[in-house]
């Protein structure tokens, strides 16, 4: 197939390209680098800069591509930035988004796989189903759950099929064949807990924030479900795929295993060998005390299981690309 890769400069959307090039289909990447980086873009991969908010670029390059599929990734990513600023997050990823699906309707491309995200849940003290109510914490979540409505409209009533996918904590590196870390996470500025962590060892930070230790888990912090972004990847491949056969799928992407902040932390310390100081602060707005996935769906249908499960592994990756990547792509590509 023909996949439009929308976001493919970012960290999944790169790392995803690569894995439908590696299952075989052909890739063009339409990505504005805002938050990305050219040079995470797999060799290969055609690639069109240009942004979502742009009517008439996506015309163009529907007209152009002749695509079977889109894959769509872009989107702005910060729960905590997406409270300060909600109206950037709903022309961002709900206005933006609509464009997109509005292109390929008006192209006849209807097979799409999207980037959703367990931030449209309401936390819970057990692994999260596909059913489990929605209770977005943040406007990010609330932006991705309007966009998961308006394509599950689109399909009743348009004939758009797709795969939602919701995604838990996405992290770790990828390696090629010789174990160098080729792609990992980059972004500016960092909000993510295992990045953040890891800045520590490599001299970038002095310590490690913790925000809030008063929630009911285990140690008091917040519990999350992390995944590798190797493991998001295969996933994407199966449902890209089967979507010659299914008309619409939603599924969970976790490991169904939860780690608190201090867990991570503890086995960022084992990986790198660094005592990695943590600062206990207050609670941030829009975190939810407990997010963890029932993979059980995907698993059923598709046949898809985690190959990288285990946090050390995961850290491990992640602080391989740190170590080769002090300074992300920016050596390569300036940006
Ligand atoms: N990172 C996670 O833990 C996580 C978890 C759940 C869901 N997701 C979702 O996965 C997707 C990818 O996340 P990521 O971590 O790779 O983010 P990222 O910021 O690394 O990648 C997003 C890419 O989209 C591009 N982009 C943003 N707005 C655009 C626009 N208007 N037009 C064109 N390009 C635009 C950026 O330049 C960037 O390259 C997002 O949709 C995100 O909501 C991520």
């Amino acid at each position: 197939m023909h996949v439009l890769v929308t976001g493919g400069a970012g960290y999944i959307g790169s790392a995803t390209a690569m894995a439908f090039m590696k299952a075989g289909h052909r890739v063009t990447v339409f990505d504005n680098l805002s938050r990305g980086h050219k040079a995470a873009i797999p060799e290969g991969a055609a690639f069109v800069q240009g942004d979502l908010a742009d009517r008439g670029a996506l015309n163009t390059l529907f007209q152009m591509g002749n695509f079977d599929a889109v894959a769509h990734f872009a989107a702005l990513i910060e729960a905590g930035e997406s409270m300060q600023n909600p109206a950037l997050y709903f022309r961002g990823n709900v206005t933006f988004g609509q464009n997109l699906l509005e292109a390929m309707l008006e192209h006849e491309v209807k097979r799409l796989v999207f980037s959703s995200t367990a931030a449209v849940y309401a936390s819970k003290g057990a692994a999260l189903n596909e059913d489990d109510p929605y209770q977005p914490a943040n406007v990010y979540g609330e932006t991705k759950l309007m966009i998961e409505t308006m394509i599950r409209w689109y399909h009743q009533q348009l004939g758009l099929k797709y795969a939602v996918l919701r995604y838990f904590n996405a992290c770790g590196a990828i390696l090629d064949d010789q174990g160098n870390a080729i792609r990992g996470e980059a972004h500016h500025p960092e909000t993510h807990l295992i990045p953040l962590t890891l800045q520590v060892p490599l001299g970038k930070r002095e310590s490690i924030k913790i925000f809030g230790t008063d929630y009911p888990t285990i140690d008091g912090t917040c519990v999350r479900d992390y995944i590798h972004i190797a493991d998001l990847a295969s996933a994407h491949v199966l449902a890209l795929e089967a979507l010659d056969e299914r008309k619409q799928m939603t599924y969970n992407l976790g490991n169904g295993q939860g780690y608190s902040v201090r867990q991570v932390i503890d086995v960022a310390r084992e990986v790198t060998g660094h005592e990695i100081p943590a600062i206990e602060t207050p609670r941030r707005p829009g975190d939810g005390a407990i997010l963890v996935a029932s993979a059980e769906k995907v698993n059923d249908e598709l046949g898809w299981t985690p190959k990288y499960p285990d946090l050390k592994t995961i850290i491990g990756s992640a602080w391989a690309w740190h170590q080769s990547h002090p300074n992300g792509y920016a050596s390569s590509d300036g940006s």
